[in-house]
C-alpha cells in the first residue's frame, strides 16, 4: 500500500483505487461490514471494495466509466440486502442519502444493523415492485440503483425512476433470474428494449464476468 491513494479520477473523486483494487474513504473508521481489509493514510480510514461481494465495484473493476453518484446524491437502492454495496455508496454519497429498500424480514434485520453505523442510510421493510410502499420517505432521488435478482428487473427500475423521478439508474440484471434457458445476451437485449420502450437512454451496459457470471450492469439515463 502506498502513502497516498490515486481517485479514479475519470469516474469518481469519491472512489480510490491502488493497484487495481478499489476503496472508499470510511464514513464510519474502525467499523467492517463485511470482512472487507481497511486501511489508513494519514488520518484518514478507506474500506477495500470487493469486486466480488459487489456488483458496483465489479461494474467499475470491469471497466466501467459511467458513475452517477457525487457526494452529495440521493440514492434509492432496491435490494439492499445487510448492506453490503450499500455500505460503500454511503462512504461515496457521504453528504446525501441512501434510502435502503429490503424485503427479506432476516436480511432487514442485519440491514438495521449495517445503517446504525451510517446515518445517512435508511433502512426501508419494503418491496421494490411497490414504490407506494415507501413513496412517504422521499419524493424524489438522484439515482435508482437495482439489485433485486428478480424477474422484471427493467420494469421495476423504470417504474421506480418514474415515482421518483430520477435522473440516473443503474441495475445488475442477473440473467438467470428472467429466464434459465435463454441465452444471457438475448435477456440483456431484452432488457436494454424495456427500458428504452420505457422513454429512458442506456448510457452504459457492461457484463461483470468474471466476479459475476451472467450478470450486466446497465446505466440508464433520462432522454
Ligand atoms: C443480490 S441481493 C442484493 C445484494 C446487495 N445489493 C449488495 O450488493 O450488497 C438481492 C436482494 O434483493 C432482495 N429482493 C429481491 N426482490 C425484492 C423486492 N421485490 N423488493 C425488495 N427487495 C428484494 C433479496 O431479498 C436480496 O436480499
Amino acid at each position: 500500500m502506498k502513502n497516498a491513494m490515486e481517485p479514479m479520477s475519470f469516474t469518481s473523486d469519491r472512489v480510490f483505487s491502488d493497484r487495481g483494487r478499489l476503496y472508499t474513504e470510511s464514513a464510519c473508521p474502525g467499523k467492517r461490514i463485511y470482512g472487507e481489509r481497511l486501511f489508513s493514510i494519514k488520518g484518514t480510514e478507506y474500506r477495500e471494495w470487493d469486486p466480488r461481494r459487489s456488483k458496483l465495484s465489479a461494474y467499475l473493476t470491469v471497466g466501467g466509466k459511467q458513475f452517477p453518484f457525487s457526494k452529495s446524491s440521493r440514492v434509492l437502492y432496491l435490494g439492499a440486502s445487510s448492506g453490503t454495496t450499500p455500505s460503500h455508496v454511503a462512504d461515496i454519497c457521504s453528504e446525501g442519502k441512501v434510502y435502503c429498500v429490503e424485503f427479506a424480514q432476516r436480511m432487514f434485520r442485519e440491514l438495521v444493523g449495517t445503517c446504525e453505523t451510517r446515518p445517512n442510510m435508511m433502512p426501508i421493510l419494503g418491496d421494490a415492485t411497490k414504490p407506494e410502499e415507501y413513496a412517504m420517505f422521499t419524493d424524489s432521488v438522484d439515482v435508482v440503483y437495482q439489485d433485486v435478482a428478480q424477474k422484471r428487473q427493467a420494469h421495476i427500475l423504470c417504474e421506480n425512476m418514474d415515482a421518483f423521478n430520477a435522473k440516473h439508474g443503474m441495475v445488475a440484471v442477473k440473467a438467470r433470474s428472467e429466464d434459465v434457458t435463454a441465452s444471457p445476451e438475448s435477456i440483456f437485449k431484452d432488457a436494454e428494449k424495456v427500458i428504452l420502450d420505457k422513454g429512458y437512454k442506456i448510457i452504459d451496459c457492461k457484463q461483470l464476468d468474471p466476479y459475476e457470471k451472467a450478470h450486466a450492469m446497465i446505466v440508464v439515463g433520462r432522454e
